[in-house]
């Protein structure tokens, strides 16, 4: 069978988050940044340890970047790499049954992360360069790609030209990525035509939605929580975005919704789900060092879930809330999705925990 062989950064995945995290992280601008990120990016996907990459991309920032930074700094960047867009999600439905497998050139701790995350499920098989010491365009890597793959009749999407050069020179087809809707009509007929609609949830891609099923409705345990974010400050919405990225792919494996909401350092955390599995998630945050005081504040059987779709919704003062963030009414709340009376009022007792 044919397999659609994809890029990943610039194509399934996007660096824009990636570079707006790093930039904050590191008090630079993103284009600043984005300058300094990309020339040592080479020797990385080749390879190079975290900290000599780092240490280059400080120099060329004019930044000293100790070995503290650059864990920090590669937690940030896997974690954000490995998040896969919602369109991307739909496009890999859209894809239907085709044979699909991953070809990129990423550094080894952003192949392990993604071969790890639940959406790295739709993939056949998958080549890192850090992983093969090979890199694209590089004509051996399309060689040890289809010793992986075990075919040679690829069809290939990547954003660099000459990645797709090399491909064709390899013997693949292989086309520039200029969006989902255009290579699915590249690849044509049926595909094409699924572009555009709800992702069809398919039992094989249920892992992969963001959002947890309610299922089915009926009772579900639910435990609430506060604590203190202990993160410095300089590094908190970096820290908070790690931890919802994880939040949000881990959880919607074990089928836990819920809701994080984080007013200055107070921390309210809503999780809903089976019981053994929300006891023993809880069990792992309670001795995560990020925060403390961590005190239980209700638990309990309840009627059903009440952040069904949200494996975990952020409800933060910074970032970008997902539901409405009352704690100063109306701010942000026209472009996010409506709460629902359940979801409202269970948040306002929640607001109230924080204030207190
Ligand atoms: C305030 C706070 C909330 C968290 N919420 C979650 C969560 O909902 N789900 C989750 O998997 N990890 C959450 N974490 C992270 C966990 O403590 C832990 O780092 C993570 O579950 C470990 O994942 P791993 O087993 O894949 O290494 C949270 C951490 C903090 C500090």
């Amino acid at each position: 069978m044919r397999t659609v062989v994809l890029d990943l950064g610039g194509v399934l995945l996007s660096s824009t988050a990636v570079l707006d995290a790093l930039a904050a992280r590191l008090g630079v601008g993103t284009a600043e940044l984005e300058r300094a990120y990309f020339p040592p990016r080479e020797g990385y996907d080749l390879g190079d340890p975290d900290e000599a990459y780092w240490a280059a991309v400080g120099t060329a920032l004019g930044i000293v970047v100790t070995p503290d930074d650059a864990r920090e700094l590669t937690a940030i960047d896997v974690a954000k790499w490995a998040e896969l867009p919602v369109e991307s999600l739909a496009f890999l439905d859209a894809l239907g049954d085709r044979r699909c497998a991953v070809l990129s050139n990423a550094p080894a701790g952003l192949a392990a992360t993604v071969r790890t995350a639940p959406w790295s499920r739709r993939f056949a098989a998958m080549v890192f360069s850090a992983e093969v010491g090979l890199v694209k365009p590089g004509a051996a890597i399309f060689a040890e790609a289809d010793r992986v793959f075990g075919t040679h009749d690829c069809v290939f999407f990547d954003d660099k030209p000459a990645n797709v050069e090399a491909a064709r020179a390899h013997g693949w087809e292989a086309h520039v990525w200029a969006g989902p809707e255009a290579a699915l009509g590249v690849l044509g007929e049926d595909a094409g035509l699924r572009w555009g609609r709800e992702p069809r949830v398919r039992s094989e891609l249920e892992v992969l939605r963001v959002t947890v099923e309610p299922d089915p409705p009926g009772p579900v345990f639910r435990l609430v929580y506060r604590s203190r974010l202990r993160v410095s400050a300089r590094n908190s919405r970096a820290e908070l975005g790690a931890i919802y990225s994880k939040a949000r792919s881990k959880n919607a494996g074990l089928g836990v919704s819920g809701a994080l909401l984080v007013w200055n350092e107070s921390v309210v955390q809503v999780l809903e789900g089976e019981e053994a599995t929300v006891r023993e998630l809880y069990a792992t945050i309670h001795d995560d060092p990020r925060h403390d005081g961590v005190l239980v504040i209700s638990e309990g059987t309840v009627a059903g879930r009440v952040f069904g779709r949200w494996a975990m919704a952020a409800v933060a003062d910074e970032g970008v809330p997902d539901l409405a963030l009352l704690l100063t009414p109306g701010s942000g709340a026209a472009s996010r999705p409506p709460t629902t009376p359940e979801q409202d009022e269970l948040l306002d007792e929640l607001r109230e925990v924080l204030r207190s």
